[in-house]
């Protein structure tokens, strides 16, 4: 989509030519300012009870009188703020992209001061309009006819504007990648696949990436990573990705994503019901890879390397047993007493070959555990730090992306139940804080460094209707890492 930034102000709307002018009204009155064209064509439908100045509601008007685009959308955001401002210009998006407007016009009267966030925000609500799956549906509704959007904004704001605009189209591009390699099915975002997508984004946004094979990955010892993909015929890859953007002496920030393309469970196979789902366990995957694509289009000073251990977990003549005890890159033993708990495992011995980074911080990112679903559902993402700093940074990510994290304990007497009488440790412990027993099983592999973990297993798809990838924590990171630049 193409994103623009005009400058306007509240008494020139009528005169603006879009195909729909979107009006986002905070509070509970209407300005003095705003344009009467704008305002009778509100109040009339106030009056008629069509609209109420309430978070949530929104209304359409084709040729209003006085005003010079087609479609007027009027749509109330209660009080002030970034989620506020960008879930009433979803409503009003929402309302306009089924129709045949290629051109939206937003203007946002009474968010004062809030020009970059609102800018941002923006572009994510109209990319994720108009994204539809269709690699394996092309019988999918045609995509919308939305294709250019024009921020209106005062002539002051215009620098704040264009920043938020361009980090929102480059956090859209990242979500859309997210979204994409996480909707497709199992048997296409395949290990191999995603190695072909970070392979793709070298080529286009001049990244460095190293894509290793099971050779290589035995050569390193990854005992633990080929334990789970043992079980499968698909080849297991794992990812190396580098955007430089600083010298070489500046310390990179380090992303781990999880890479199961399907999570079977293995021989401690998962039930039938909504199975399908686990082909979303690269989420990790897809939201490291698209906040590479992100942080690369914006060129930030600093160095970022992603890393994805990347494979399937099956069940086979070859698989992973309850019971096998194997080894990790770190020569840590673990016991595996449920095979079903095997992001860890992959995720351990990617957090040992991040060492070799020397990194600045290394953020694991994991649909980890069904337990982190339980704890905080599907509106915050399970958030784990080393240290208070590291945390306060991840949560102002997440509060300033609109993509919010919770931090959740690491205290030891959690880890009681990771004992093993035959091996240095066991991947599981009881099913009673099972997120944070997963959080802490990896804390082991993480002495050398600052170390952060997101269990997005509640926030990177949703179920249902509306099945389907969230792009989730690509913001959150983006933010995140653009704060390491110099
Ligand atoms: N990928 C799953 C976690 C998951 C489950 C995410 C449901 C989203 C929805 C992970 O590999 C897993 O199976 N975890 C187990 C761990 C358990 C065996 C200790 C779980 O959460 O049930
Ligand atoms: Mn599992
Ligand atoms: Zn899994």
């Amino acid at each position: 989509m193409d994103f623009r930034t005009q400058s306007a102000s509240l008494d020139t709307l009528a005169g603006i030519n879009a195909d729909a002018l979107i009006v986002v009204i905070a509070g509970e009155a209407l300005p003095a300012k705003l344009d009467k064209a704008v305002a009778d064509a509100a109040k009339d439908a106030i009056k008629l009870g069509d609209f109420e100045l309430k978070a949530g509601k929104t209304l359409l008007v084709q040729r209003a009188p006085g005003v010079k685009s087609a479609r007027l959308v009027l749509a109330a955001a209660g009080p002030a703020s970034p989620k506020s401002a960008k879930a009433a210009v979803a409503a009003a998006l929402g309302l306009v992209k089924a129709r045949n407007a290629a051109h939206a016009a937003v203007i946002y009267v009474g968010f004062d001061g809030l020009d970059e966030a609102l800018a941002e925000q923006t572009a994510l609500a109209a990319a994720d309009a108009v994204y539809t799956y269709r690699h394996t549906k092309p019988s999918a509704p045609a995509a919308s006819a939305l294709s250019k959007l024009t921020l209106l904004a005062d002539k002051a704001a215009a620098k704040a504007v264009k920043l938020g605009l361009d980090r929102g189209q480059a956090i859209a591009a990242g979500v859309e990648l997210a979204k994409e390699c996480g909707n497709r099915p199992g048997n296409y975002a395949t290990p191999t696949f995603l190695a072909e997508q970070a392979k793709a984004l070298a080529k286009s946004h001049g990244i460095k990436v190293e894509i290793l094979d099971r050779k290589a990955v035995e050569k390193l010892g990854m005992g633990s990573f080929l334990a789970v993909a043992q079980g499968s015929d698909e080849p297991l890859k794992f990812i190396v990705a580098k955007y430089e953007g600083a010298p070489k002496t500046q310390a990179p920030v380090v992303l781990v994503g999880k890479g199961l393309t399907f999570d079977s469970g293995g021989i401690s196979l998962k039930p039938g019901a909504e199975m399908d789902e686990m082909k979303f366990d690269m989420g990790g995957a897809a939201g490291v890879l698209g906040t590479l694509r992100a942080v690369a289009e914006l060129k930030p000073k600093l160095n970022l390397v992603v890393l994805i251990p990347s494979c399937e977990n099956m069940p086979s003549g070859k698989a992973l047993k309850p019971g096998d005890v194997i080894t990790s890159m770190a020569g840590q033993t673990i016991e595996v007493l449920n095979t079903d708990a095997e992001g860890r495992l992959i995720l351990c011995d990617a957090l040992t070959y991040a060492e070799r980074f020397k990194p600045a911080v290394v953020v694991d990112v994991a649909t980890l555990t069904g337990a982190c679903v339980i704890a905080l559902g599907g509106v915050r993402s399970g958030m784990y730090a080393s240290d208070d700093a590291l945390a306060a940074a991840l949560t102002a990510a997440g509060e300033q992306a609109l993509d919010p994290c919770w931090r959740m304990p690491l205290d030891e007497e959690y880890e009681e139940g990771l004992k093993s009488n035959f091996a240095d440790v066991a991947n599981v412990g009881s099913r009673a804080g099972g997120s944070i027993t997963a959080a802490l099983f990896l804390k082991r592999f993480t002495s050398k460094y600052r170390w952060g973990h997101l269990d997005i297993a509640g926030t990177a798809w949703k179920s249902g209707a509306a099945k389907g990838g969230t792009g989730r924590p690509v913001g959150l990171l983006t933010h995140f890492v653009l704060s390491h630049a110099k």
